[in-house]
């Protein structure tokens, strides 16, 4: 009976997933790319206190970026989306910390640029909504799906951040 409850715990509370080992799965779309804001955006997201766990520059495929915008494929605008997304590399990132899920929404800004609030990076990079530089994961469910279409488990870095006590 312990291990029924004990691997139950387990499958809930995977490790990676709650608390300060939350994840989430950031890309800088190809105009992020094109437009030189690599550094500046990872720079938000180190200096925020959140702890960088995988990145990579990839030319996602067709495949891989349709199902990864599954949801939205019954929208008018998915074509010209997906032909976007793989028009050039995007920087994949994989950033760890609490609350970061919510957290990168709050400072991508809103999907269309124009509703971001300076100080967001769309808010202050970008003003059309189809060229809106960066991804963020909505839900800690999603964050699990696209880490996980986007990245293999070996790709995902276990270290020990020296500022960690400084930041919790
Ligand atoms: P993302 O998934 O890229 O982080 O963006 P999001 O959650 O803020 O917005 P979502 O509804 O998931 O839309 C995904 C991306 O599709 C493009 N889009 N174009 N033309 C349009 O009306 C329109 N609406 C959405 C945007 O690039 C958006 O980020
Ligand atoms: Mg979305």
């Amino acid at each position: 009976m312990i291990c029924f409850f004990l691997s139950l715990f387990a499958q809930v509370f995977q490790p990676g997933w709650t608390g300060v080992n939350e994840r989430t799965f950031i890309a800088i779309k190809p105009d992020g790319v094109q437009r030189k804001l690599v550094g500046e955006i990872v720079q938000r997201f180190e200096k925020k206190g959140f702890k960088l766990v995988a990145l990579k520059l990839v030319k996602a495929s067709e495949d891989l970026l349709q199902d990864h915008y599954w949801d939205l494929r019954s929208k008018p605008f998915f074509r010209g989306l997906i032909s976007y997304m793989s028009s050039g590399p995007v920087v994949a990132m994989v950033w760890q910390g609490l609350d970061v899920v919510k957290t990168a929404r709050k400072m991508l800004g809103e999907t269309n640029p124009a509703e971001s609030l300076p100080g967001t990076i769309r808010g202050d990079y970008c003003v059309d909504v189809g060229r809106n530089v960066i991804h963020g994961s909505d839900s800690v469910v999603s964050a699990q799906k696209e880490i996980s279409l986007w990245f293999r488990q070996k790709e995902l870095q276990h270290w020990e951040s020296s500022s960690n006590p400084w930041i919790y």
